[in-house]
Order: structure tokens, then sequence, then C-alpha cells
């Protein structure tokens, strides 16, 4: 559970005001009585963040624990999560604290992020600067109907070394299947070899899907990895941690897999959790990250790709060999609203570290060379847990280089989802469409079925041609003892067969074919369910009703963030980076009572 989850349950719980324990402690005191008054945009910014302020002012040991005090008073973690998550992740919010103008636009952003009280602020103006305008006559790539090479696609592996077959699956923690000093010694539900949904993925099931992806994809050209390798524990990881479950991954894929890896950092990929420090503001910085990743990736990026990882915050670009595809690997980490070291100044930044301008200068080369590239990155450019003003401007980009773009793929959602981008927002439609991102489900299997996948690609234009997502069924009576891999769906079969005209066997499954899907879906409402059940690879699939159905294709349609129809709650984190589980609980016990009752985890 990360820090912003748990302060915004926070707030939803202070507003029951019977359920608090007369608190000793005056700074406990004086944090509930904010938290209890916060209760829009305004209280947020005029009474909450001056108070967190005056507290942040105390020192970071103060702070700590006062909110490490609120958290287990409130029962909203075990006491270890709560202690271990502000402890790590504490001292960025308070350097951020001290600085903050309680009215100022960063003041509104951390409002929204942590709190769930404001809106995003509207779009800070900013053209990106590029090095030569739209070619008038762009080049056109044309498939000649050359047969298509394969390219697999995993993501948000983390997978968790401290996994122990047998510990307690079923846990109050936000990953289980871990000796903790308080698991009990006998446990109902104990953790199977391969893996278990309350729980992220064991070694064993990284190297299952190795072995599946070498023979069920034997002659794929390459790999992408789109970031998340360390696991969940966010209340423990430091950097010790995050170096081994980095380090491992990557020597389990060398060794493992017959293709070379194209890889991306992730927000789970550093420690504490999401901490990528802007050059700019922050003293601090992950340097070790991305010496570790370039030194890591080097075998299959090649030396000057992994110089770039090195020095320019850990994004590359590399040309796949023997062919005129480039890849682009973005750390989008530094868009990110759960980075909590992007609040630490009241000035925008546009560009933090450069990753926009790296983007743009990346492009302009593959332009320039008359090829194509494909744009590889953790975080999905148009979800609400992206910085309106960065997915703008990304948006710019997109649209600039747009006929060079072959592919955008990215992760973190743990679900099967995609993203159309338009030239015009105001008008979204098949016309418009011109732009497309993958967003490939995960390999942990806290929400559904671990997953990897096989693009066709076709070799003149580098566009995808189809899609077979491959699934290992957790629910087989086998899984535990020979998870078998198999394919789930076909993205051509399955949507194109939606469609009045089916796109020919030359046509990619580009922008305006996925803009008709959503059309289909809006329509079709077996058709939107039945998509609706793949994000989770028919695990747990739960309701969507006709809201539900208008706001999740409204997001389909939306990679630019300010475009999505997600609404902020109050004191609920509706973002719910990677879908994980939240811990409900309801009524009090008593009112003298200060735990509330822990409820059954509820999963989205
Ligand atoms: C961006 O470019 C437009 C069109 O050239 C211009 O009108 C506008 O002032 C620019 N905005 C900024 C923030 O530079
Ligand atoms: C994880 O495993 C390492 C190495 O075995 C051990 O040092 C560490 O204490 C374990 N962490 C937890 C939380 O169990
Ligand atoms: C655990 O279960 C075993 C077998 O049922 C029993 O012998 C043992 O006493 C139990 N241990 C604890 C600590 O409950
Ligand atoms: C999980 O734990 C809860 C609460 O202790 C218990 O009610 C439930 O039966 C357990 N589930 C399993 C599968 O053991
Ligand atoms: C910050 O990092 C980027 C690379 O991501 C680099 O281009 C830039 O020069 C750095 N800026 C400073 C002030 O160190
Ligand atoms: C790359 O593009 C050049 C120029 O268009 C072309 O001659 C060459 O065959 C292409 N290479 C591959 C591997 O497609
Ligand atoms: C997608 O492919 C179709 C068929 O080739 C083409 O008409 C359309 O313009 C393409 N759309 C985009 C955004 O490139
Ligand atoms: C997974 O296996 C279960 C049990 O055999 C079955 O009911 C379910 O339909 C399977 N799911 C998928 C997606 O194949």
């Amino acid at each position: 559970m990360r820090v912003s989850a748990i302060l915004s349950q926070l707030l939803a719980l202070t507003t029951a005001p019977l359920c608090v324990r007369a608190a000793t402690d005056n700074l406990v005191q004086e944090i509930i009585s904010a938290l209890k008054q916060a209760v829009d945009c305004a209280s947020c910014q005029g009474i909450l963040i001056p108070a967190a302020k005056a507290l942040a002012d105390f020192g970071d040991t103060a702070f700590i624990d006062t909110f490490t005090t609120v958290c287990q008073v409130l029962g909203l973690e075990d006491d270890d999560v709560c202690a271990g998550q502000f402890a790590l992740s504490g001292p960025s919010v308070a350097n951020a604290l001290r600085v903050m103008d309680p009215l100022g636009a960063t003041a509104t952003k951390f409002c929204f992020a942590l709190f769930g009280l404001c809106n995003q602020p509207s779009v800070t103006p900013f053209n990106v600067s590029f090095p030569t305008p739209t070619p008038p006559t762009p080049a056109v790539f044309q498939s000649t109907g050359g047969t298509p090479f394969q390219v697999v696609h995993f993501s948000d592996v983390h997978i968790d070394r401290n996994y122990t077959v047998g510990s307690n699956a079923n846990c109050t923690k936000p990953i289980c299947c871990r000796d903790f000093a308080d698991s009990p010694a006998n446990t109902t539900d104990p953790a199977g070899p391969f893996g278990n949904h309350q729980c992220d993925a064991p070694p064993d099931l990284g190297s299952s899907m190795i072995q599946a992806i070498d023979s069920l994809a034997a002659d794929a050209r390459f790999a992408i990895l789109t970031g998340d390798v360390v696991a969940h524990d966010t209340w423990l990881v430091n950097e010790g941690e995050a170096t081994i479950d980095l380090q491992d991954w990557t020597a389990d894929m060398a060794a493992g897999l017959k293709t070379t890896v194209y890889p991306a950092l992730g927000n789970h990929d550093t420690a504490p959790v999401n901490s990528f420090p802007r050059n700019v503001t922050s003293t601090e910085n992950v340097q070790w990250v991305f010496d570790l990743s370039s030194d890591g990736w080097e075998r299959w990026i090649g030396n000057s790709a992994a110089d770039q990882v090195r020095h320019d915050s850990g994004s590359y670009a590399a040309q796949v060999p023997g062919t005129n595809l480039t890849v682009i690997s973005l750390n989008t980490n530094f868009w990110y609203i759960d980075n909590l070291m992007l609040y630490d100044s009241n000035e925008q930044i546009a560009d933090p570290n450069n990753i926009l301008a790296f983007m743009v200068q990346s492009l302009q080369a593959v332009e320039s060379a008359g090829g194509r590239a494909w744009i590889i990155g953790h975080i999905p450019p148009g979800l609400s847990d992206v910085f309106h003003d960065q997915s703008n401007y990304y948006d710019q980009v997109l649209q600039r280089y747009k006929n060079t773009i072959a592919g955008q793929f990215f992760g973190h959602t743990h679900v099967d989802q995609f993203q159309v981008a338009y030239s015009d927002y105001a008008n979204r439609n098949a016309q418009t469409a011109d732009g497309f991102a993958w967003i490939m489900p995960s390999l942990t299997p806290t929400s559904g079925h671990p997953s990897f996948r096989v693009y066709d690609v076709d070799p003149d234009t580098y566009e995808i041609m189809d899609a077979h997502t491959f699934i290992a069924n957790m629910s087989d009576p086998n899984f535990q003892t020979n998870p078998t891999w198999e394919l789930f769906y076909s993205a051509r079969e399955t949507y194109g067969s939606l469609l009045a005209t089916p796109p020919s066997a030359t046509e990619s499954l580009n922008a305006t074919f996925w803009h008709q899907v959503t059309d289909v879906f809006e329509l079709d409402t077996n058709a939107f369910q039945a998509y609706f059940a793949r994000r989770t690879r028919d695990f747990d699939v739960g309701s969507c009703d006709a809201s539900c159905q208008t706001t999740t294709i409204c997001d389909l349609r939306a990679m630019r963030s300010q475009n999505n129809c997600d609404v902020v709650t109050p004191g609920f984190n509706f973002k719910r980076e990677e879908h994980q589980e939240l811990v409900v609980r309801h009524e009090c016990e008593s009112v003298t009572g200060s735990i509330f009752r822990r409820m059954a985890r509820m999963r989205q």
C-alpha cells in the first residue's frame, strides 16, 4: 500500500469522529482534526496543508512518528506496514511540505494525488520545441504483405524473492505468502509453489513464464519488458532489496530467455517505491538505479544505449539489429503523481530530467533516418496517475512524430487495456484517431491470471498485425504442480470480427481500428462486457454497469490524461495503481475503542 493510499483512507476514516481514541499526543490530535476539517479542495489547501506543514517543520522524525501513530490508531494497516511505509516515504513528503505554498499549483496537485480533494489544475501552457517542423510530405510506410515477425511483451512481473511456499496466503498486509514476524504458525491457506492472487509472483512463476516464452514464441525477434520488477512489500523495500530484485530478474531473463530484451523502468524499480527525484529541485538522486539498469541491460541494448540509461535518467533509444525499428524506452516515472519527490517546488517544471526532450531528440533521429520507432514505458500517458501537464506535452510529441511512431507499449495497471490518441480531442472519432498504446496485463497474479503477449509485427511498417495474449490459469487444478500457458485470445480474431469491415490481412491493428472497436463497445454491451472480463483474464470480473461502461470507454479514448473521465473521490484513492486490494474497515467496535474491525479484503 502506498503512502498516498494510506493518507486518502485516513481522510475517509476521520469523518467518523467517534472512532478516534482521545489521543494523548497533541500532534496526532492536530493532524486528525485537520483531516476532519478537510472536506474539499479549498479546505485541503487552507487547513490540511498548513497543519501538515507545521508538523513537517518539527522535523522528519516528528512527522513520521505522528503519521505512523495516526495510521496505527485508526488501524489502516498492520502496525509494521504503517511504520515502514511512513519511515520510508515520510521524509520526501515532509520535505515537499516544508517548501510548499499552500495556495499554489503544487499544493493543488498534492491535494489531488494524496487526498483526492482537488482536481488537477488546468494544464500549464508549454510548447514542446522540435528541431524541425513536420515534413510537408511525410514518409510512407507500406506493408508488402511480408511474413510478420514475433515480439514478446511482458510487464509488472513483481517477483517476490521472499515468497515462501507454505506460508500464509491470507494475511492483512498488502502482499502475503511471506514469513512475516506476525504470521500464524499454522495457516489454513498455505501459499502454493507457483503463486496466489493475494501475493506477488514467486521466482518459480517467473521461470515458468520464461520457459513458456521460449517454447510458445521460440522465434521471437526480441522481447519488451514495460517495468515493475520489484515486489510490492513497499513498506520494506530499500535500496538493498530493490537491487537484489532487479539483479536477480535480469539474471533470470539472461539465463532463460533465448531472445533479446528491451526493458523500461517502472515506479517500483527504485527505493523507496516511486522515488525518482528531479535533478533541478533535489539534491537526492537514484543514480544507483540508472547504473544498475545500465549494467544489467547492456547485453541486450548495446553500449551506447546503456550509456544513455546511465546519463539520461533511465531512458534510451536502441535500433533493433537487422531492422529499421528503434525502440525508445522512456522513464515515465517523472510524470507520475505518486512520485512524492515531484512536489518539492512551487514552480511547475515542464520536463523533469529532460525525458520529453530525450524523446524528441530520439524521434527526430529516427525520422531523419527514415526509420520507425516504438515507444516503450511503464505508465500509460492517459491514466489519472499521470500529471495532466506532462501527459499533454507527451501528446504534443506524439502528434508531431505520429508518422514515425509505429507502436506504443506500457504496463502499470496490471490489467488488459489500451488507449487511443486523437488529433482533435474535441472530436474523437475514427477520422481523428491517430495514436494507439497497448497496455500489458501483469505477470504478478494480484489482479488476474499471469500473462504475457506475443505480437505479430509487419516487417515493413513495424505495425502490429495481431496480439496473442497467453495466460496460465491459476484456477486450473494442475496449476500448482505444472502451470500450463495457453492462448487466451487473439486481438485480431476477437475484436476484428466485431467490425462491419474487419481489417484485411495487410492492414494493421492501428488507432483507426481500435477507435472503431470502442464504437462497437458503445453499442454492443455483450462485446463490452467480454472486453471488461478480459481485462483481468476472466478472473474475479465484478460488474460494470452503464455508467462504468461509459467511463471505461471514455478512458480508452484518452491517451491524454486531461481527457479521461475518472472522477476524484475524497478520501478514497480512485487511482488504484496496481489494482491492489484495499483493506476496508467499516464501523467502530466501540466508542472508546480505537480499532476498526477488519473487514474482508476488497478487490477492484
Ligand atoms: C505556444 O505556441 C502558440 C502558437 O505558436 C502560441 O500562441 C503560444 O503563446 C505558445 N505558448 C507558450 C506557453 O509559449
Ligand atoms: C528476505 O530474504 C532475505 C534473504 O534471505 C532476508 O535477509 C530478509 O530478512 C527477508 N525479508 C523478509 C521481510 O522476510
Ligand atoms: C499446527 O498444526 C499441527 C498439526 O495440525 C499441530 O500439531 C501443531 O500443534 C499446530 N501448531 C500450532 C502452533 O498451533
Ligand atoms: C482468510 O482469513 C479470514 C479471516 O481470518 C477467514 O475468515 C477466512 O476463512 C480465511 N480464508 C481462507 C481461504 O483461509
Ligand atoms: C538532469 O538529467 C538529465 C537527464 O535525464 C540531463 O539531461 C540534464 O542535463 C540534468 N540536469 C542537471 C541540472 O543536472
Ligand atoms: C531499411 O530502410 C532502408 C531504406 O529505406 C532499406 O533500404 C532497407 O532495406 C531497410 N532495412 C530493413 C531491414 O528493412
Ligand atoms: C489505419 O489503417 C487503415 C487501413 O490501412 C488506414 O486507412 C488508416 O488511415 C490507418 N490509420 C492511421 C491512424 O494510421
Ligand atoms: C480457468 O480455469 C477454470 C477452472 O478450470 C475455468 O472455470 C475457467 O474458465 C478458466 N479460465 C480461463 C480464462 O480459461
